[in-house]
């Protein structure tokens, strides 16, 4: 069964399945297209939305202008490639092998992500076909939201900050959401239909109302051999699709060409950026200061080990997250783009988020022994300007552009 999906989820090697010429086994809907709108300036996705106004009457077209907007989505003649072929050796091993939260019943094919590509970019996942996913989750701003909290379907507004999700893959605990209320990927991706100021619909509503849609029947056939719609499968799809999105085209990467074993920090990076990955606590037995934000944050993934209390100002929100104000950090990766940060969104800049960690680290019964003084107090790290520019340098070396315009993540309802 596994075998016959991997099987029929189409070549391996993303260049190579994207030159060779179009395959019967293709899963492009048979539905013939509707006409063209006119070419947009750019494929890439739609500009970051404006701050967010808490006005009600721009759902939807901020993300999805409706002028350039397909009836059916447009997908490439060959399957692209979604699989682990992709991943690097470094994403294969040690810490990140061990917290991959892939389940052994839904592996990533290419049939399935790109079903759930069309799911995650379709309006008709909300009730009004007003939000999709990407409309808090935007391909150009790391997955994530540049609006504080972002609007849901009908108007309203999201309780936290959207998340990114590059690395999502990548957890060990396998919870999802800043609380971790979400058990597994596979759950969490139906919450947000189901959510009442997010998209609105039950799951029996959102069966039947993709069973009606023409250009469903053909992506679930290819995905899972049949075309009858359950919403277990549109949570797989989904799940794959998400965790298809990994980060591994960094400058921060590019230091481990050829294997990397150890990683060539010295070949690809700026002495400051250097001085920023020692810093960080990803230096090795390089000389200087260690700051010990990887300990938190660690791995070649950037990503979280653990729930934690950061020290944030509690007072700003009632927020507890999953109690003792512990929250799960999403990876680092596109940090520079997934503005604003933490939970609540309350730091509009990286600067303000590592003014944070120098100055600002709040006493509080469960903060972290990691930010605490051997007093118990919390840690103060005096840092030089110096310091904190070098620290913001090495920050900017986890931006993943080529995730940031990836074909294999773009809106297919955008006329390519
Ligand atoms: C209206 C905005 C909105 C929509 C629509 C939306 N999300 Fe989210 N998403 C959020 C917010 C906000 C959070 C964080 C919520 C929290 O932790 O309480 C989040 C969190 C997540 C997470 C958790 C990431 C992690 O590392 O724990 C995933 C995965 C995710 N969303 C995927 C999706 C998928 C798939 C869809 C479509 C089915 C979707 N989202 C629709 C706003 C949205
Ligand atoms: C004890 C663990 C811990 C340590 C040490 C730590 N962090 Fe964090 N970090 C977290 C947690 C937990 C969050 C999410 C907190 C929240 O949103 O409530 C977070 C959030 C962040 C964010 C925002 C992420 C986002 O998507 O909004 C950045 C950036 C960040 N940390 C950078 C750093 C840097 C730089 C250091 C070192 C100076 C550091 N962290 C040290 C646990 C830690």
């Amino acid at each position: 069964m596994l075998a016959a999906l991997m099987a029929a989820s189409g070549p391996i090697g993303t260049a190579e399945a994207q030159e060779r010429p179009p395959r019967p086994d293709s899963v492009r809907p048979t539905r013939p297209r509707p006409p063209e709108p006119p070419q947009p300036p750019t494929v890439q996705p739609p500009a970051p939305q404006p701050t967010n106004t808490g006005t009600t009457d721009t759902i939807g077209d901020t993300t999805q202008p409706p002028a350039t907007r397909l009836e059916a989505p447009q997908l490439p003649d060959v399957l692209l490639n979604y699989t682990d072929a992709t991943l690097p050796a470094y994403y294969r091993r040690g810490r990140l092998a061990d917290a991959d939260n892939t389940p052994e019943d839904n592996p990533i094919t290419n049939t399935g992500a790109t079903l759930g590509r069309v799911l995650f970019y379709d309006v008709k996942l909300s009730a009004n076909d007003t939000v999709s996913c990407a409309s808090c989750h935007q391909q150009a701003n790391g997955f994530s939201d540049p609006a504080t909290l972002s609007t849901g379907f009908d108007g309203g507004q999201t309780a936290r900050h959207s998340m990114s999700l590059a690395n999502a893959r990548f957890y060990e605990r396998g919870h999802f959401f800043w609380d971790e209320r979400a058990e597994t990927l596979e759950d969490q991706v139906l919450m947000p239909v189901q959510d009442s100021v997010e998209m609105g619909m039950t799951l029996i509503e959102l069966e039947t109302k993709l069973q009606a849609t023409d250009y469903y029947g053909p992506l679930f056939e290819a995905a899972f051999g049949s075309d009858t719609v359950t919403s277990d499968r549109i949570a797989k799809a989904l799940a794959q699709f998400v965790r298809a999105m990994t980060s591994t085209n960094t400058r921060y990467d590019s230091a481990f060409t050829g294997g990397g074993n150890p990683p060539d920090f010295e070949a690809v990076f700026t002495p400051q950026e250097i001085q920023g990955l020692v810093l960080f606590g990803q230096g090795g037995d390089r000389a200087g200061r260690t700051l010990g934000c990887a300990a938190c944050h660690g791995t070649p993934g950037h990503i979280a080990d653990d729930i934690h209390n950061n020290g944030l100002d509690i007072t700003v929100t009632g927020d507890d997250g999953a109690g003792d104000k512990r929250f799960k950090a999403p990876s680092l990766r596109n940090i520079a783009v997934t503005a604003p940060y933490m939970h609540d969104g309350r730091f509009e800049t990286l600067e303000e988020v590592i003014e944070f960690y120098n100055s600002g680290v709040q006493p509080s019964p469960n903060l972290d022994q990691r930010l605490r003084r051997p007093g118990g107090q919390p840690r103060r790290l005096n840092m030089t300007q110096a310091e904190k520019d070098a620290l913001l340098a090495f920050l900017n070396t986890l931006t993943d552009e080529s995730l940031l315009v990836d074909e294999r993540f773009s809106d297919p309802f955008i006329a390519h």
